[in-house]
């Protein structure tokens, strides 16, 4: 079977990265956008240490991805896992409850992904919990698991 090789993803919802070092160490270009200071300076840490192929970025993902959609080259993927799933509370690891914390308020997923569809070259993937609707209800297909659901959205 052939793959194609992805090159570069933006996660536009970078939180402390973990899913961003699990794309660098697949041999991605990760560029991981992350709105609250604090957690961009924890990932930016992280990155160096683990000397990961992770560009962090601070700013708010939905303007980003509409100002850089063609000055910054157009991303094979754009990666979206815009809110914490509601859990049960013993379930939820302490630094969860950090990010959980400094995170505040959930953002317009709708429109980051409206945003998202429009910059990545070859698709968009949104991580959601199994019992979550998905954010469209255009979904090409889905890789689902117990404890979550990738839904993953192709060009039209
Ligand atoms: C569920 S966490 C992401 C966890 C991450 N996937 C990981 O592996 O650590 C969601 C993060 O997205 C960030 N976020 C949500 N909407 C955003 C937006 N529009 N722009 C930038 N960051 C955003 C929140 O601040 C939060 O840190």
């Amino acid at each position: 079977m052939h793959r194609r090789q992805i090159n570069h993803v933006i996660d536009a919802t970078a939180g402390l990265g973990r899913d961003a070092m699990v794309l660098a160490q697949l041999g991605c270009a990760v560029t991981a956008i992350e709105r609250v200071p604090a957690l961009c300076f924890l990932l930016q840490v992280a990155a160096k240490e683990c000397d990961a192929a992770i560009k962090v970025l601070c700013a708010e993902a939905e303007p980003w991805l509409r100002e850089h959609n063609v000055a910054a080259g157009r991303p094979e993927v754009v990666y979206l896992d815009p809110m914490f799933a509601a859990i049960g509370k013993a379930q939820v690891k302490k630094e969860m409850q950090a990010c959980r914390a400094l995170a505040g308020a959930p953002t317009d997923a709708h429109a980051l992904l409206t945003a998202a569809r429009e910059v990545a070259q070859d698709r968009v993937v949104v991580k959601r919990h199994p019992r979550h609707e998905p954010l469209a209800s255009d979904v090409s297909f889905e890789v689902k698991s117990d404890r979550v659901r990738f839904d993953v959205y192709l060009p039209a």
